[in-house]
């Protein structure tokens, strides 16, 4: 094992300016799920992404609970959901006892198959069953194919809850990822492009359903002199003290996207020629804040997998990952409807199979980089002379 400095796959990238808010709210003691800094993130952020309105919570988990509750989805409820992403986007499905139906994804976004989305939704039709919900989400800071799947959602009248936790700073056809749906949900998780350690938002241009989501954030409590709830509730509400961190993370956002686009860039330039490694590809019409640099390598053309370099950049003190297992393959959701994009492959279990995101942070050194880009070429090098 190298002795060298450990490079993390995506850590937090402090601005300076934190302490700044942070300070504010101690000064003026709002410490507490409320308060200045709360209420100018939330107009902030809404501000950047172009809604009329936007909801502090605790996490994206949060925000995504929140926009399904706000839609009704209960007991019995089917949800369309992208199969290849990370739990979180699918577990609050369950948590309201509704039923997920896992959608594949395609080759040109990785997302959710528009193609796919038309099969399920023919089926649910014809079973008299439409789902209450599609979460369609835009992975590693890719937007989805929007155009096609907002017109399909719309042609069956079922809303969207865009899950861009990933994608904040991306853009569709000029318009902010996250925009799309009756709901969109961020996450400022400490791995995120920007973060508040832990945290999310709901941004909607429903402000009535914004403003009952932060009611159901506050355990729904009525407006009353005792403590007065009719309703289930939740402890969702985000912290001024960690809202001041993201106002001054928000003000360096668009400088973030760049340097993870720089550092995609540079992968690209140094690896992209290399036999049988392909890179994540960004449809024409969007902008992808690269939140990480994600690869895939063809078995075909070169005997590796995956593992093999994760486990060789390992060796070096360098952190990657394979890339989300679908969700269809979860243990937790065996037995759970999907819909493929082709009959013969699935998209979304290929990926998975032959993909793995590099480190990405926007603090990395130029060095740090190169340790990253040297591990690899090194153990390409060693296989095609072995082969
Ligand atoms: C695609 C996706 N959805 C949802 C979430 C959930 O966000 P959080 O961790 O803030 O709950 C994350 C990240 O963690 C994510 O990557």
């Amino acid at each position: 094992m190298s002795n060298q400095l450990k490079i993390l796959l995506s850590p937090p990238h402090m601005s300076g300016n934190e302490q700044k808010y942070i300070n504010q709210a101690f000064e003026t003691n709002w410490i507490a799920p409320l308060g200045p800094n709360v209420d100018a993130f939330e107009h902030e952020l809404a501000h950047y992404v172009g809604s009329k309105g936007a909801a502090a919570v605790s996490s994206g988990t949060a925000a995504i609970h929140l926009a399904l509750e706000l839609l009704g989805v209960g007991k019995g409820d089917k949800v369309f959901c992208s199969t290849f992403t990370f739990i979180a986007s699918a577990n609050p499905i369950l948590y309201q006892g509704a039923e997920p139906v896992f959608i594949d994804s395609e080759p040109e976004t990785w997302n959710m198959s528009p193609v796919a989305l038309q099969k399920a939704f023919s089926d649910a039709k014809k079973e008299g069953k439409l789902p209450k919900a599609v979460i369609v989400v835009n992975l590693y800071g890719q937007s989805a194919k929007m155009d096609d799947i907002v017109s399909l959602c719309e042609s069956y009248n079922v809303p969207i809850i865009e899950d861009a936790a990933e994608s904040l700073g991306s853009l569709y056809n000029g318009k902010k990822s996250g925009t799309f749906g009756k709901f969109g949900i961020y996450s400022f998780n400490g791995n995120k492009i920007i973060t508040t350690s832990g945290g999310g938002m709901l941004v909607s241009n429903d402000e009535e359903a914004l403003q009952k989501a932060r009611f159901l954030a506050t355990q729904s409590r009525d407006p009353a002199p005792h403590y007065q709830h009719s309703q289930i509730g939740y402890n969702y509400r985000l912290s001024n003290i960690l809202a001041g961190v993201g106002r001054a993370q928000l003000e360096v956002l668009d400088d973030r996207v760049s340097a993870r686009r720089k550092i995609f860039e540079t992968y690209v330039s140094n690896l992209g020629s290399i036999e049988g490694v392909e890179f994540m590809p960004e449809l024409e019409g969007t902008f992808s804040n690269r939140w990480l640099s994600t690869l895939l390598v063809d078995p075909k053309a070169i005997p590796i997998t995956p593992y093999e370099i994760i486990n060789a950049l390992g060796e070096e003190n360098i952190e990657a990952r394979p890339l989300w297992k679908p969700l269809h393959l979860q243990p937790l959701f065996k037995g759970t409807d999907f819909y493929s994009h082709n009959d013969n492959i699935v998209i979304s279990e290929v990926l998975f199979a032959r993909g793995l995101c590099l480190p990405s942070g926007s603090n990395m050194k130029k060095e740090e980089q190169d340790r990253v880009i040297n591990v690899i070429k090194q153990k390409f090098n060693e296989l095609t002379i072995t082969s």
